[in-house]
């Protein structure tokens, strides 16, 4: 198969959700499409139960099963299918984020009866801003939901999408009858049965064809009817290149549990969802189709033996073809380098492979050498963009709690942060080190991780704070931004790049600070030029 050809068959993209509205369930059975695992249950429990935030163990096992769900791949039909696992769980917020700088698409999964939750309105709008092309899935209607157009009203007005449904479900819950397949003109039915063969659906190109009345019943039929004739009225027709543009969201429903509507989505998903995509780096557009390689790290995963230190840095492959034991320059460290054990990923394995392409993620086995964020080359200087570090929510001080082991402590640190697992703060007035996390949980992870993979111990002191914002000096004369850095100077710190950062004790001293400093500006996060 030549380059493009390679390129052309892939598609990677993420699935993301509230927690509990069925991700995990939905990415399972993808799987089951692809032939790459054979049985229901494989993918279960890739995510922290609920309540076992206190729980190592979990977190531990946790981390296991997500290195090797990171990627999910397989072949379908002709298309190469790449699954990027995004934790559901919030306090990992900013892992989801940044694995959302790797996709080409998603598929956001709603419940029924849940609606638009929190976390998928918080995901939705990191992906609305980059307009990466997102499809609906709205998950579980064996169950008593809400009504299919409130929903869709749902979708539109929190989430700010322009839907047009490309499925339409015939009844709910106790009465669900089946779907309306609006995509393929065909009729699906329902029968409940958790392991019902999967069917191709009933070509139905004429809704009115009294066919409908004895297979759904005459209500549900002429419901139906109505139904689509609203659909039709109301929502816009579907428009690949507007979908493409991330300015027409098409919506689907079924059951994930029940594998119900799954095969529909995935149809329509190969022939729909955008191929490898261009990605913007400092200097220029990197297109997909050159021939020269380049990639990106946008996750990073201690390994799983704590004697072992090495990682597994994922690189995202941006152009080119990624082959084994070649010399790539790291632009950041501008060191040239090669891999001689590149990992791929299929269903839940890794293996070793010889070259990869565009869209396909590689494991690179790493001593310390990769952060987030960086890229690699052939050769040409460059960096791609959009692997921000958004504000913290929580911190705290952090103290050695064992003098002997100062050094082990500070290596941890450094390597759990490269990890992205938190983010360090040094403050200006006297060094001290600050972590901030997006979630509480993190803090017990950090902690747990420094004394079980490095020996070192820790404390932590509160620290209150709501927020750091960067901060970006715009006047001529830094007047202005001497005197901020000269009343603020105990609110001042560096972040790891040596970004000057101010932390914010609530949201009324960043307004005042902003008010009285204009030249001075603050933001929420890290890549603001
Ligand atoms: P997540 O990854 O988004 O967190 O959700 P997950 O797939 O784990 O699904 C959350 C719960 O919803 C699971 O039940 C799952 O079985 C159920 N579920 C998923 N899809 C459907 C569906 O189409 N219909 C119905 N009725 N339920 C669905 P659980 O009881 O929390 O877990 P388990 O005991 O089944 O593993």
């Amino acid at each position: 198969m030549s380059f493009l050809e390679e390129l052309q068959r892939r598609r990677t993209f993420g699935i993301i959700s509230h927690p509990d509205a069925g991700k995990t369930t939905l990415t399972e059975k993808l799987l089951l499409f692809g032939g790459a695992i054979n049985e229901a249950g494989a993918v279960k429990n890739n995510k922290i139960k609920k309540g076992a935030t206190s729980d190592f163990m979990e977190i531990e096992r946790q981390r296991g099963i997500s290195v090797a769900t990171s990627v999910l791949a397989f072949n379908y039909k002709d298309k190469k299918i790449n699954i990027l696992d995004t934790p559901g769980h919030k306090d990992f917020a900013e892992d989801t984020f940044r694995t959302l700088t790797a996709v080409d698409s998603v598929i956001v999964v709603i419940d029924v009866a849940k609606g638009v939750e929190e976390q998928t309105e918080k995901l939705v709008s990191v992906c609305r801003m980059r307009k990466i092309p997102i499809i609906v899935f709205i998950n579980k209607l064996d169950r008593e939901g809400k009504d299919a157009f409130d929903l869709l009203d749902e979708v539109e007005q929190k989430l700010g999408l322009r839907v047009t449904p490309l499925s339409f479900p015939i009844g709910m819950g106790y009465d669900f009858k089946g779907i309306y397949n609006i995509w393929e003109k065909k009729l699906n039915i329902f029968d409940g049965d958790i392991k019902q063969t999967i069917s191709e659906g009933i070509e139905f190109t004429d809704i009115n064809n009294p066919e409908l009345d004895t297979i759904v019943g005459e209500k549900h039929a002429n419901d139906l009817r109505e139904e689509l004739e609203m659909v039709e009225g109301i929502y816009p027709k579907f428009n690949k290149q507007e979908y493409l543009k991330g300015d027409l969201q098409p919506v689907f429903f079924g059951s994930a549990l029940n594998n119900f509507g799954v095969k529909e989505l995935l149809d329509c998903f190969i022939e729909i969802a955008p191929e490898p995509q261009p990605k913007m780096a400092d200097i220029r557009l990197v297109d997909s189709k050159e021939t020269k390689m380049t990639g990106f790290v946008f996750k990073i995963h201690a390994n799983m033996d704590p004697k072992h230190r090495d990682r597994l840095a994922f690189v995202k492959i941006v152009s080119g073809t990624f082959k084994r034991n070649t010399n790539y320059l790291h632009v950041k460290l501008n060191k040239k380098m090669k891999f001689s054990s590149p990992n791929a990923f299929f269903a839940e394995k890794k293996e070793i492979v010889d070259q990869s392409f565009p869209g396909d993620i590689v494991g690179l086995h790493d001593t310390g050498n990769f952060r987030i964020g960086d890229t690699l080359t052939e050769g040409e200087i460059l960096n791609f963009k959009g692997i921000p570090s958004f504000s913290p929510e929580h911190f705290r001080y952090i103290n050695n709690a064992d003098p002997m082991k100062s050094k082990q402590l500070a290596k941890g640190i450094d390597q759990l942060m490269d990890e992205g697992v938190a983010q360090l703060f040094i403050l200006n007035l006297n060094g001290r080190k600050v972590i901030g996390t997006v979630g509480a949980l993190q803090f017990e992870v950090i902690q747990y991780r420094l004394e079980h993979e490095y020996g070192a111990k820790c404390t932590y002191e509160n620290l209150n704070m709501h927020k750091v914002c960067w901060v970006e000096p715009t006047d001529e004369k830094n007047t202005e931004f001497a005197e901020f850095k000269r009343v603020k100077q105990r609110y001042l710190a560096k972040d790891k790049k040596g970004q000057l950062v101010f932390l914010a004790d609530s949201s009324f001293t960043i307004d005042m600070t902003q008010n009285k400093y204009p030249s001075v500006k603050l933001h929420f996060t890290s890549e603001f030029k």
